[in-house]
C-alpha cells in the first residue's frame, strides 16, 4: 500500500477528491497526513476522513529554508512514500525537494510546460489561447519544470473567466491525479524511471 501526504494551501477541492477515492478499500494507496503551509480551509476534508494534519505556516520562518526545513521534519515524521502537492502555492526549497525526489508530485492547471507557475489559468486567458489544460508533473528544482506524467486539453470558451475556466479543468485534474497516484501505487508508473537522466 503507497502512503501519501498531501500539501495544500487553500480550498483542497482536488486533495478531497484524492481521498473520497482513496477511501475505497480497493483503492492501492492511503492518505497518511494533510500539510499545509497556512490555515488552509482545505483541512476540513482531511478531518472528514479522520486524517491527521499539520501546519506549517510560512510567515512564522525567517527564509523559504528554515520553512523547508520544518516542513521536512514533519513529512518524516509520517514518512510517506509519496508527497502530493495539490495546490500548494510556495515553491519547495531545493533541499527539501533533493532528500524526497522523485518521491513528490504536482498537479498544475494548465497544459505544461504552457504557462507555469502561480497563475497558469490567468497566463492562458491573458494570452488568449483556445484551450489549455491540466498537468501531473514530477516536481524538480524548477518552477513547474519536471517531467509530466499526465496532461490533458481543456478548451478554453469565449465566455470563461479566471473561475469558470479554473472550475473546469480541476475535474480533469482530479482524474489525472488519482488516476497517477493508482499508477505509482501498483508500479505502471516508475518515477525514479521516469526522473533519470535521458541517456541516448
Ligand atoms: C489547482 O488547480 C492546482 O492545480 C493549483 O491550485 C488549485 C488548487 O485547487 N495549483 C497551482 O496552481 C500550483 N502552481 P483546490 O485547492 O481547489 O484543490
Amino acid at each position: 500500500m503507497l502512503t501519501v501526504a498531501v500539501l495544500i494551501s487553500g480550498t483542497g477541492s482536488n486533495m478531497r477528491a484524492l481521498l473520497e477515492a482513496a477511501a475505497d478499500p480497493g483503492f492501492p494507496a492511503r492518505v497518511v497526513a494533510v500539510g499545509a503551509d497556512r490555515e488552509a480551509d482545505g483541512f476540513a476534508h482531511a478531518e472528514d476522513f479522520g486524517i491527521p494534519t499539520f501546519l506549517v505556516p510560512y510567515g512564522q520562518f525567517p527564509s523559504r529554508e528554515a520553512w523547508g526545513e520544518e516542513l521536512a521534519r514533519q513529512l518524516d515524521v509520517w514518512n510517506p512514500d509519496l508527497v502530493v502537492l495539490s495546490g500548494l502555492m510556495r515553491l519547495l526549497p531545493p533541499a527539501l525537494v533533493d532528500a524526497r525526489a522523485p518521491h513528490i508530485i504536482n498537479t498544475h492547471p494548465a497544459y505544461l510546460p504552457e504557462f507555469p507557475g502561480a497563475h497558469g489559468v490567468r497566463d492562458a486567458l491573458v494570452a488568449g489561447v483556445s484551450q489549455t489544460g491540466a498537468s501531473v508533473i514530477v516536481v524538480d528544482d524548477g518552477v513547474d519544470s519536471g517531467p509530466i506524467l499526465a496532461q490533458e486539453r481543456v478548451p478554453v470558451l469565449p465566455s470563461d473567466d479566471e473561475h469558470t475556466l479554473h472550475e473546469r479543468i480541476k475535474p480533469v485534474e482530479r482524474r489525472l491525479l488519482i488516476d497517477v497516484v493508482r499508477r505509482i501505487a501498483t508500479g505502471d508508473i516508475d518515477l525514479a524511471a521516469v526522473a533519470a537522466p535521458q541517456t541516448t
